[in-house]
């Protein structure tokens, strides 16, 4: 007997990206993403601008998703949405489509953990792609996020370590604006890296405990630097903004990298993934396959467009959740900050 289809909606509005995607089975029909230039002139996101532009954006992106899947609405068996972390004006928009939506069409919800789509990503059909075995590990680096998770299973999840103050987006993003490079600024500086010199510039490297992170002091060892040498030279930041990129990107990476070792080395495992925006990055992508190859990992880098907030990482949750009866009901509410728990105990399953 052919194993039965299931066709997933997925809504994801935790900043300032609107984004909907038909997913069946594990097979993407469509994932559409409406993004938000009203920020960048304001040097970060504007939680009051984006739930307005989530509330003009959700209904058109919905209807072209449905519409580029080639489905019916009667053929959609879940809605899946992010219940957060993440803006909760932003939030509210996605959840309350999603609650009316499936009262509407009479179909189960779910709510979804943004983080735990990121992880979920990696189990995204993508030709001959393998997907991760477990257990494995995921470095999850966002702008908001930056997480060494033990993944048991698609649903049972958990943090080992993670930042102790600014992510390693935020890290990107707030050295970004002092070299000049508007919001998100992450992006420019790994474009400019690509043309400088990592070891032009050493910057102050944290020892924390565990497997946690923390980039506050590397900013303020870059601002301290910056201040310095502006000071000298009011041309600096000019005249080595390529350098400066390549060596701030390099301390970042070698941060990341660090804990990643230890934890797959004490734990004895070796399926490393990475997912969220920051693994976007060209130097983690390309650092993530040189340790595989050292250490005898097997890696896993999820796509471009995978890896950035989209709403196919929240309708391939919602697929795993919809199989485990995990739906919510009509009084489900979103949540700007939401505790990473395992949803289910896999040793017990
Ligand atoms: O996961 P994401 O799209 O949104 C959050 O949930 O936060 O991550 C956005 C973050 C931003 O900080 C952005 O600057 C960073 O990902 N980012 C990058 C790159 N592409 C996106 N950082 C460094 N290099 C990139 N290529
Ligand atoms: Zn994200």
């Amino acid at each position: 007997m052919s194993q039965k289809e299931t066709i997933i909606l997925g809504i994801e509005s935790s900043c300032d990206d609107t984004s909907a995607s038909i997913l069946k089975n594990n097979a993407i029909l469509s994932n559409l993403i409406a993004g938000q230039k009203v920020h960048e002139s304001y040097g970060g996101v504007v939680p009051e601008l984006a739930s307005r532009a989530h509330l003009q954006n959700i209904v058109p992106v919905v209807d072209d998703a449905i519409k580029k899947a080639g489905i019916a609405l009667e053929d959609i068996d879940a809605i899946a949405f992010t219940k957060g972390p993440g803006l909760l004006g932003s939030l509210v928009v996605g959840t309350s489509f999603a609650k009316s939506m499936a009262l509407a069409l009479d179909i189960p919800l779910i709510d979804v953990n943004h983080m735990y789509g990121h992880v979920l990503a990696h189990f995204i059909d993508d030709e001959g792609k393998a997907k991760p075995s477990f257990p494995f590990l995921c470095l999850t680096i966002s702008g908001g996020h930056t997480q060494i998770i033990l993944v048991r299973s698609h649903l049972d999840m958990e943090v080992i370590g993670s930042t102790i103050d600014d992510a390693a987006g935020e890290a990107f993003d707030k050295t970004a604006k002092l070299l000049g490079f508007p919001y998100p600024g992450g992006p420019l500086i790994d474009k400019h890296a690509k043309n400088g010199n990592p070891d032009s510039f050493e910057f102050a490297k944290p020892n924390m405990d565990g497997y946690n992170f923390s980039f506050s002091g590397l900013k303020t060892s870059i601002l301290y630097f910056l201040q310095k040498q502006t000071k000298l030279n009011p041309n600096f930041i000019e005249e080595n903004r390529d350098d400066l990129c390549a060596s701030v990107q390099r301390s970042i990476t070698n941060v990341l990298f660090k804990k990643v070792i230890q934890a797959a080395k004490e734990l004895g495992i070796s399926e490393i993934a990475i997912a969220g925006g920051v693994s976007a990055n060209s130097e983690i992508r390309s650092r993530l396959k040189e340790e595989g190859k050292k250490r005898n990992w097997n890696v896993y880098i999820p796509k471009f467009e995978y890896c950035t907030d989209n709403a196919a990482m929240i309708a391939i949750t919602g697929l795993y959740m919809h199989k485990a009866g995990m739906h919510s009901n009509q009084s489900v509410s979103a949540q700007a900050r939401i505790p990473f728990v395992p949803l289910i105990n896999s040793s017990k399953s």
